[in-house]
């Protein structure tokens, strides 16, 4: 995983972007265009708005690309009481949450509340997205899938408590802890502790692994 991170300083807030994790989702810009606007160089003035109306659109992010840290008395942010994937049509999985990715030995690689995740296989910077997925013209639908709409998990409605995602090599994402999963629409729910997703783009079951990887020869050499 790369990281190439600009810092930019307002009154009350420091804000910084990681252009690597950047994939144009325009929340941002959406949100509050006097601070994010992509015309302008810096494109981020954090002098435009109120350190809290900043914080707040920044919390939009999913990617994790913008994070911020008060310089006054406000709230830093919070770790989400429920941890989500999103599975997007064409592109990654959102996760938000108590999230963690972490290698197969259990070393930390990235500890974040918002996360996008590479499920096209081409990015550049897995596990996470670089929006390569657009370059290759991936295609898959934003759904979990009617076979998975079930598989609710072990008696509880609590969603909370980490969450950690292993990108296994040359395989799948594996995901662990509480969960709930849906597709863009929020018409089709996974919600579980333990679920392995297909990051090659290639399964037939997708967003879920089919072991197809393995007879396309995924290839995750020097992630
Ligand atoms: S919301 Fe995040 S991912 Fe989207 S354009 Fe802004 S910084 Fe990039
Ligand atoms: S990672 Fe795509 S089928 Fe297993």
């Amino acid at each position: 995983m790369k990281e190439e991170i600009h810092n930019y300083t307002g009154e009350g807030i420091e804000v910084s972007y990681d252009v690597r994790r950047c994939i144009h989702a325009r929340e941002c810009v959406r949100g509050l265009p006097a601070v994010f606007d992509p015309d302008r160089r810096p494109w981020i003035d954090p002098n435009n708005a109120d350190a809290d109306d900043i914080a707040e659109v920044i919390e939009r992010c999913p990617t994790g690309a913008l994070h911020y840290e008060r310089t006054d008395d406000g709230p830093e942010e919070a770790v989400p009481d429920e941890n989500t994937v999103t599975v997007t049509s064409d592109g990654p999985h959102y996760v938000r949450g108590d999230g963690v990715i972490e290698t197969p030995g259990g070393g930390e690689l990235l500890a974040d509340t918002r996360m996008a995740l590479c499920r096209c296989g081409a990015s550049e910077n897995k596990p996470l997205c670089d929006n390569s997925h657009l370059e290759i013209e991936f295609e898959a639908l934003g759904t979990v899938g009617d076979e998975h709409a079930d598989d609710v998990g072990p008696g509880t409605t609590d969603r909370g408590g980490p969450l950690t995602v292993v990108p296994t090599p040359d395989g799948p994402l594996h995901v662990t802890g509480l969960f709930e999963m849906h597709g863009e629409d929020d018409a089709s729910v996974f919600r579980g502790t333990d679920a392995w997703l297909c990051r090659c783009g290639h399964s037939g079951a997708k967003p879920f692994c089919d072991g197809t990887h393995a007879r396309v020869g995924f290839s995750t050499e020097g992630e």
